[in-house]
């Protein structure tokens, strides 16, 4: 896939931190020396660690240049390196390893996930949020439209490219041997949006890539026109005119 666009991603930055905010304030660490933000996109999940734990040692990685270019502007002191997480080794045990908004596009988590846990200090703490909205309106009309029309053999596995997540007891067993505590919860998010168009611009910026970085131009215009039909039908407006974005999340704290 072409790289990450970090200013279209943050142009919902408010509401695509809130769940990085809301992750962070059930970590249960008092002190922490160092910290690895993973997908650490545009540094908006690393300053909050910065926020929180203003003398740790933060690293951020990504696998995105422009991503990690914004993240190093906005956050001078904070240390940032290109690496992918389904390799990532980290080079002294850290106190946390946060994960907002990432391992989605990861697979094999039965073999990532435990992998993670060990590379933490001993007490040290996994915290890991995933989108969980495979099968929200906002994603099966991606898929749905990608069969219907004329950019369907091109777009065949575009909808397998994010991974399906597991349910929370899944989670759950595979952590509870490795720790000393699992905490996991999944929240659904009511984002209220301007209008049709505000969701297919979120989208565009995440779950969108994978269906229209493959099309050329004229392919990719009228892939998007054909899905904002059906979002405008799946979204309707509320009293005050604008659309409600439901976004379910699950969040999964879990402790070395
Ligand atoms: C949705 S953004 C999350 C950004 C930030 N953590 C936040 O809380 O808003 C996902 C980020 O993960 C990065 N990413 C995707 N796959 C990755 C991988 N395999 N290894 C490292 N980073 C990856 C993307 O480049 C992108 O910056």
């Amino acid at each position: 896939m072409a790289d990450w666009n970090a200013s279209l991603y943050l142009t919902f930055e408010e509401e695509r931190t809130r769940p990085a905010r809301d992750l962070l304030a059930r970590v249960p660490l008092d002190q922490v020396e160092s910290a690895i933000d993973l997908g650490c996109g545009p540094g908006n999940s690393t300053e909050l660690l910065a926020g929180r734990w203003p003398t740790a040692s933060l690293l951020g990685i990504d696998t995105s240049e422009d991503m990690l270019a914004s993240a190093r502007s906005r956050l001078p002191a904070a240390r940032f390196e290109k690496a992918d997480v389904a390799t990532f080794e980290a080079e002294a045990p850290p106190d946390l390893i946060f994960a907002n908004a990432v391992l989605q596009w990861l697979g094999n988590h039965d073999r990532l996930i435990p992998r993670l846990m060990t590379m933490l200090a001993p007490g040290g703490v996994l915290a890991i949020q995933v989108p969980d909205n495979l099968d929200e309106p906002s994603h099966w009309l991606m898929r749905e439209t990608a069969t219907k029309g004329p950019w369907a053999a091109t777009l065949g596995d575009a909808g397998k490219v994010r991974e399906r997540i597991h349910s929370p007891g899944w989670y759950y067993d595979l952590l509870a041997p490795l720790g000393r505590s699992v905490d996991i919860w999944r929240t659904t998010y009511n984002h209220p949006l301007a209008d049709p168009d505000a969701v297919v611009e979120w989208l565009r910026a995440t779950g969108l890539r994978p269906f229209i970085e493959p099309l050329c131009d004229g392919d990719r215009a009228a892939f998007l026109a054909a899905y904002r039909t059906r979002i405008a039908e799946a979204y309707p407006p509320r009293t005050d005119g604008k659309v409600l974005l439901g976004f379910p999340r699950l969040f999964i704290v879990a402790r070395r």
